[in-house]
């Protein structure tokens, strides 16, 4: 494959420390085809730094699944991406769709995390999705355009720092069904599209929700896609290898 691979994991809360350093350890033992692939691994926040220290010789990149807007205060229970950056993290999830439903993030709530991220150079990749009652009333598009305005609507978007937007259709995500490649490249035109226009830059667009070793390829081949973020099939080094194995 030609393009630059985007290849990232997000491990959500199914491993443990002793788990997530085993599983880091799996992972730098991989062999990643040398060119132009880059991962990044979004462990359990308490796990982070002890992932990063095995996978900082593979220049792997880790980071968040989350993170909150202020820098410091009372928030209990939060933590900032001021803390996340002091430990080496360079990217966030933002948006997550386990975010947005389970735990109610607004688009505004996004905004506000993005914002704080992009202050201290950290990578935002954000996640957007239409839930399956959406596509049901057609209204998918509404609903991504929605999710791209309120992000990037006058934001002044660094020059060094490259947008990265996980397209992860809500139904997708976790269930084992994953979006026809067709339907996921069409959201994800319309999501470069918009982006392009509200902050000047093409953006690198992933596929999330369910990917796979035998559909990882049929995402990639796409124009418009140029990664995946990977939930479950990333948190075994088994199923990791088989997605691994497929960029050859
Ligand atoms: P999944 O999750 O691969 O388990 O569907 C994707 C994600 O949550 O990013």
């Amino acid at each position: 494959m030609d393009k630059k691979i985007y290849l990232f994991a997000n491990w959500k809360m199914y491993l443990n420390v002793e788990e997530s350093v085993k599983l880091a350890k799996d992972y730098a033992k991989l062999k990643y085809p040398a060119k132009s692939v880059e991962v990044a691994v979004f462990p359990s926040s308490i796990a982070i730094e002890s992932v990063k220290k095995i996978l900082q010789k593979s220049k792997m990149f880790v980071g968040p699944q989350n993170t909150f807007w202020a820098d410091k205060g009372g928030y209990t229970g939060e933590v900032s991406s001021t803390t996340y950056k002091e430990i080496g993290c360079t990217h966030a999830l933002v948006g997550h769709a386990e975010r947005r439903h389970i735990f109610k993030e607004s688009n505004h709530d996004v905004r506000m995390k993005l914002d704080a991220l992009l202050q201290l150079s950290l990578t935002p990749v954000l996640c957007v999705g239409e839930t399956a009652e959406d596509r049901k009333k057609n209204e998918t598009a509404e609903v991504l355009e929605a999710q791209i305005r309120a992000a990037f609507m006058d934001i002044s978007w660094p020059e060094n720092i490259t947008p990265i937007i996980a397209y992860e259709p809500v139904w997708a995500v976790g269930t084992g069904e994953s979006c026809e490649p067709g339907e996921a490249e069409k959201a994800s035109e319309m999501i470069s599209n918009w982006t392009e226009k509200l902050i000047n830059k093409k953006p690198v667009i992933l596929y999330g929700g369910s990917v796979r070793g035998e559909n990882i390829g049929r995402y990639l081949e796409r124009a418009h896609i140029s990664g995946v973020l990977v939930g479950g099939a990333s948190a075994k080094i088994e199923t990791w290898s088989e997605l691994v194995a497929q960029l050859k």
